[in-house]
């Protein structure tokens, strides 16, 4: 087999005059001639320059866009416009025809929608291939980042039987023919056959198993898929979705919000420093949708100013009772322009209110702390004031939340008490409890949702296009 050398490395190449070989997919095929190709290693195509009064009819006819193909010619010095080197081509071979009535990615701009019906190819896109690598990156970033801190990389189960959250969105996991189940007795669905023995889901967070390492290695994360049948057909939102969870023995609220801070400049950092050209290309696209829109509703930065301002500036950080003040005196509540109204102390703040507080109020990222309890989940650590947990959310422009965390509460009494309170079943998270029977601590973590992140820094708008088989409601296609 010829050696084949990426794209990449090419186009960085002046070493003139020698041979090269590389392969990857015809984008276009001008006069006969001019062969732009891309092998995914970069968002830029080469150049190769076809002899076609020494090349077969039938072979020219065969490069079409989409095709496979290798080539092997000259590297040589570019006399063309925005680009170094070219490849004089000596010998083509078509690896894979691409009918060119058929193939659905044609050389023009596709519709976001259009793309979306066809995920299986949409890869072959320079948005696309934009947003992938800067998906990785991100991934890579994060082990990169946890990795120079110490902390352990944990792998918790994807088929588990309890509810991290308490929220009850799970989907669930049986192996029963679900036409025609075995019921007990009572006439209910007897899960004691099941394959495990009792009812299962999916998971919706790694967060309890992984306090669980945490109260062993002191510091550790999870970074993977998690699962939530909610029915929320929303830009932000998914049914599978990947998390990282980091969790930390001996961290207080404000450590964790000092790691979160620190994390999320982290990875948008790196990917600012290896990822420039995805970025830029992700920055025109993104200034050119801006272009739509009202005058009023334009953000103000471009794609890397808006990086770069992130990584370089602190974030906001409030309580929720400030918050809350602030959004009940805003002009936009005042005059009823939220579509939910906030009236009083202890409402969940829906997304407008979020994106008022980021985007209009603060600008910039916002980190809002101690919730009332009655909207948070029942791990969080109570504060004195017997009304409020120690939670944290970070809020960035466009997004709305990108991170939730918290202090966990440590004591058992407190924590089997809240349990209690809202009707969590003690016997079913025993060994959740025991951390806090034996050797308890101090400890918080969060949990960042890795396609908002990536949808924040690739300025993408939509959730569906961050990931590459995205499941929604409805939709599990490919
Ligand atoms: O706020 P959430 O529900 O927190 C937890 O799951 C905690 N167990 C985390 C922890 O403390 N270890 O989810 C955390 C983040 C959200 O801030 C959001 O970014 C993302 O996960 N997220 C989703 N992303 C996409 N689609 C969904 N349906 C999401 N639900 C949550
Ligand atoms: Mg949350």
């Amino acid at each position: 087999m010829v050696k084949r050398t990426r794209i990449k490395e090419v186009l960085e190449s002046t070493a003139f005059g020698s041979e090269v070989t590389i392969k990857g997919w015809v984008r276009t095929f001008r006069n006969n001639q001019f062969i732009a190709l891309n092998d995914g290693s970069t968002i830029n195509n080469i150049q190769a320059v076809v002899d076609f009064n020494n090349t077969d009819e039938s072979l020219l006819k065969r490069i079409t866009t989409g095709a496979a193909v290798s080539v092997t010619g000259e590297l040589i010095e570019s006399l063309g416009k925005g680009q170094k080197v070219e490849v004089k081509v000596k010998s083509i071979e078509i690896l894979g025809d691409c009918d060119p009535e058929e193939y659905p990615i044609q050389p023009k701009k596709h519709s976001l929608e259009f793309l979306r019906e066809n995920a299986h190819l949409r890869f072959r896109t320079n948005t696309f291939g934009a947003v992938f690598r800067v998906r990785h990156a991100l991934a890579f970033a994060v082990h990169e980042f946890f990795n120079q801190k110490g902390f352990v990389y944990m792998h918790t189960p994807i088929l588990t039987a309890s509810d991290a959250e308490g929220a009850g969105e799970m989907f669930k996991v049986t192996t029963f023919d679900i036409g025609n189940p075995p019921r007990n007795e009572e006439g209910e669905i007897d899960y004691k056959q099941d394959f495990f023995g009792r009812a299962t889901n999916l998971t919706v967070s790694g967060q309890l198993e992984g306090e669980l390492a945490a109260m062993a290695f002191g510091e550790i994360y999870t970074f993977g898929p998690t699962f939530r049948a909610e029915n929320s057909n929303t830009t932000r939102h998914l049914a599978e979705f990947w998390m990282i969870e980091p969790e930390m023995a001996f961290y207080d609220l404000v450590d964790n919000m000092n790691l979160a801070e620190e994390f999320i400049k982290y990875v948008i950092g790196y990917v600012l420093k290896n990822n420039r050209e995805d970025l830029e290309f992700l920055g025109q696209r993104l200034a050119e949708e801006e272009k739509q829109k009202p005058q009023n509703e334009r953000s103000e930065l471009g794609l890397i100013e808006k990086l770069e301002f992130v990584t370089n500036n602190d974030f906001e950080r409030i309580t929720y009772t400030e918050a809350i003040d602030i959004l009940k005196n805003s002009k936009q509540n005042k005059n009823k322009k939220f579509q939910y109204i906030i009236e009083e102390w202890g409402a969940d703040l829906q997304s407008e209110h979020e994106r008022y507080l980021v985007e209009k109020h603060f600008k910039k990222p916002v980190i809002l702390t101690d919730y009332p309890k009655d909207i948070k989940s029942f791990y969080m650590r109570l504060n004195e004031d017997g009304k409020t947990v120690r939670a944290m959310d970070i809020l960035v422009p466009g997004i709305g939340e990108l991170v939730g965390g918290s202090q966990r509460e440590e004591r058992l009494d407190k924590l089997t008490a809240r349990m209690k309170d809202m009707g969590i079943p003690a016997e079913e998270l025993w060994w959740y409890l025991d951390t806090r029977r034996f050797g308890s601590a101090e400890h918080a973590g969060f949990g960042l949702g890795f396609e908002r992140l990536v949808l924040f820094t690739t300025g993408m708008t939509n959730i569906r296009d961050v990931i590459a088989f995205p499941r929604t409601p409805k939709n599990a296609e490919f």
